[in-house]
């Protein structure tokens, strides 16, 4: 009976262009092997070229010799680290805040800040276009989940005036957004929150590390540091390590040392990859100016490409450049005929964008050259044409 159910599953998911499957891959940067073809990467979210860093990766060997392969426990038994508290502390820097909470992933974080934070009778306000991990918290939470038209303050703004205001309402948004690259509209929405003395929870998985100017994320950005309440952000991604946290006021972190179940109930981040982390935020707070300023140079040249074929409507100001395609079969078929160009780029389709609106979503990184960035434009134009 299992059998015969996952066989209908798997060959559902193949009618409609939906499934999936694990490449092999080998090696990271800018040039890895996938399937045994060498290819250009625009698929990783290593936007700052800091995973194959070589400090980065003195800095895991270092700890893995002192400490060796794992935490060998969750943080509250055994499992806390030199190197976690190290990276809690330059993590809270990064970020302007007193305190820091690593998680073993910014998933965990995510689940562990969402459903600690609330309980029934509250209300969550989350962004329609936010992150699984998110729309997984607000499942798993007993609060009543609402949800406002992406970027807009306005339709947040009505929905928070239909809710108890005696009753704590946590909005939830991302920095940039992990599919259409868009930059949170922070400035409209901080203002709607303080109006109703509501709670602001900002996802920075991929505005860390890479909005101006120096890579600290959103509020910099704006200039409006201070204005969030609970901050998280990964390691996984400009940070080249691997993890998540949560940062914000003493209480907040310890609230969730106390009530964050994915955080008590899972092996703590490993010393080697929290001392990689660290020494990647620590490189962001010494230099993070010019690291991001490469950065969004190479944005430019790939989204002044993108545009004069047309294939962006605007220009691109983080590293995540979608580019609409529509049908899931095109779109999986656009990718294929691309990888045999030589680059990889990934391939959305629903559940991560509505049905329809399948696209290649372009990740740039400070590895590019000026020959991919000149490049891939012209292989996406051509190969669009072609499988028309
Ligand atoms: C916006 C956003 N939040 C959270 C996560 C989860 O982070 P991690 O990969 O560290 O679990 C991701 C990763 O895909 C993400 O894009």
């Amino acid at each position: 009976m299992l059998e015969a159910r996952l066989l209908s599953m798997l060959e559902a998911a193949k009618e409609e262009g939906l499934l999936r499957r694990v490449l092999a891959v080998e090696g990271r940067g800018r040039l890895i092997r996938v399937d045994g073809r060498e290819v250009v990467n625009f698929a990783s979210n290593d936007y700052l070229g800091l995973a194959s860093d070589e400090r980065v990766i003195k800095a895991m060997r270092e700890a893995a010799i002192e400490e060796g392969a794992s935490s060998t426990a969750s943080r509250l038994i055994c499992g806390d680290s030199a190197q976690l508290r190290s990276l809690e502390e330059s993590l809270a820097a990064l970020k302007h805040r007193p305190a820091a909470l690593v998680f073993p992933s910014g998933y965990h974080a995510n689940i562990a800040a969402i459903t600690s934070l609330t309980r029934q009778g509250d209300f969550i306000l989350s962004d329609q276009d936010n992150h699984a991990s998110i729309i997984d918290a607000c499942r798993l939470s007993r609060a009543t989940t609402l949800i406002f038209r992406h970027n807009d303050a306005h339709h947040l703004d009505q929905l928070l005036s239909q809710t108890d205001s005696g009753s704590l309402r946590l909005v939830v948004t991302e920095g940039v957004f992990s599919t259409s690259g868009d930059i949170c509209a922070l400035e409209d929405i901080v203002a709607v929150v303080r109006r109703h003395n509501a709670v602001l929870m900002v996802d920075e998985a991929h505005s860390t590390g890479t909005l101006p100017p120096r890579g600290r994320g959103i509020e910099e950005f704006y200039n409006l540091v201070g204005c969030v309440d609970v901050g998280m952000g990964t390691l996984g991604k400009a940070l080249g390590a691997h993890g998540g946290f949560i940062c914000g006021s003493p209480a907040l972190v310890n609230t969730l040392i106390n009530y964050g179940r994915p955080g008590i109930y899972s092996t703590a981040l490993p010393p080697p990859i929290a001392a990689a982390a660290a020494e990647a935020a620590n490189l962001l707070l010494r230099n993070g100016e010019t690291i991001v300023a490469k950065l969004q140079n190479n944005i430019k040249l790939l989204s002044a490409g993108l545009l004069e074929r047309g294939l962006i409507k605007e220009e691109a100001r983080t590293p995540i450049i979608p580019v609409e395609v529509g049908e899931e079969r095109r779109t999986v078929a656009v990718r294929e005929a691309l990888f045999e160009r030589g680059f990889l780029v990934a391939a959305l389709r629903y559940p991560t964008v509505p049905r329809g609106a399948a696209c290649l979503r372009i990740s740039v990184s400070c590895l590019h050259t000026e020959q991919d960035l000149a490049e891939l434009p012209i292989a996406i134009a051509k190969t669009l044409e072609e499988t028309k």
